[in-house]
């Protein structure tokens, strides 16, 4: 699982729901697309921290399948926000040898932009430092949906054996194929509930709430998830597996 840093076991895989952008704005006075943007520059400073303290893999719930029912107005600031960052994580990737990987039900985004995520996966393809992966139009439910009728068709067309079917065949049809599981999962602002984000692969992370609202959450905030998460006792159902 882990390389140590400063004597701390670092997790090889942290899946963070940002959440708290519109209270972050609200305490401020300002409109909740201020807080969404000042939530996209701690979207790309945490991108750096992780890939120098060597997490192998982050992912992030950036739009959820029910965030489309927000008023018009704040869902199309955030596709123009996705827009202006995604020309911009192309260079900081670059920079930090992440790899950059998108999950989600990519169709219903504008053609520029589903082009600008596939220019992004493309062209840092071979980096071999961090994955950071972006979920956008994502949710746990559509994504084992989706996942159902690929595999209910393959099976259709004699691909696969129904009776052959393992946990790892369904994990192959998940968007996060060929991924490892999250070991640790954090949702700012307080929030004690999942919304609809990696139902099947967080089946054993260690969850991670804090009060900070995403915009403030930087490099101390990880290291305290990293802290709480190096005194919990991994169970995987079975007995105690560290300390
Ligand atoms: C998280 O912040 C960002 C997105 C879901 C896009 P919110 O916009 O949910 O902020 P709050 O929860 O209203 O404070
Ligand atoms: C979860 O946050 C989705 C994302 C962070 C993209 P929400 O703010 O949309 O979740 P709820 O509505 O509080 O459950
Ligand atoms: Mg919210």
């Amino acid at each position: 699982m882990a390389e140590e840093l400063n004597g701390l076991v670092i997790p090889q895989h942290v899946a963070l729901i940002l959440d708290g952008n519109g209270r972050w704005a609200k305490k401020r006075g300002l409109p909740r697309t201020a807080g969404h943007k000042k939530g996209c520059e701690a979207v790309e400073n945490i991108v750096e921290v992780a890939a120098r303290m060597g997490i192998r893999y982050l992912t992030v719930y950036g739009f959820s399948t029910e965030n489309w029912k927000r008023p018009e107005e704040e869902v199309s600031t955030l596709m123009q926000l996705f827009r202006f960052y995604a020309k911009r994580l192309q260079k900081i990737a670059m920079a930090n040898n992440v790899r950059v990987r998108m999950i989600g039900e990519r169709s219903r985004f504008a053609p520029d932009l589903q082009k600008a995520i596939e220019g992004l996966e493309t062209s840092t393809k071979d980096n071999t430092g961090l994955t950071f992966v972006i979920a956008v139009n994502y949710g746990g439910r559509d994504e084992i949906t989706r996942a159902v009728r690929r595999m209910t068709q393959d099976a259709k067309n004699g691909i696969i054996e129904p009776s052959d079917i393992t946990e790892e065949t369904v994990a192959s049809y998940l968007d996060t194929a060929g991924m490892p599981d999250p070991d640790l999962m954090i949702r700012t602002s307080g929030e004690l509930r999942l919304s609809n984000y990696l139902l099947w692969q967080l089946a054993y992370a260690e969850f991670y709430v804090t009060d900070c609202l995403w915009p403030d959450f930087d490099r101390e905030e990880l290291e305290n998830a990293i802290r709480a998460f190096n005194r919990r006792d991994r169970r995987f159902g079975g007995i105690k597996t560290n300390g």
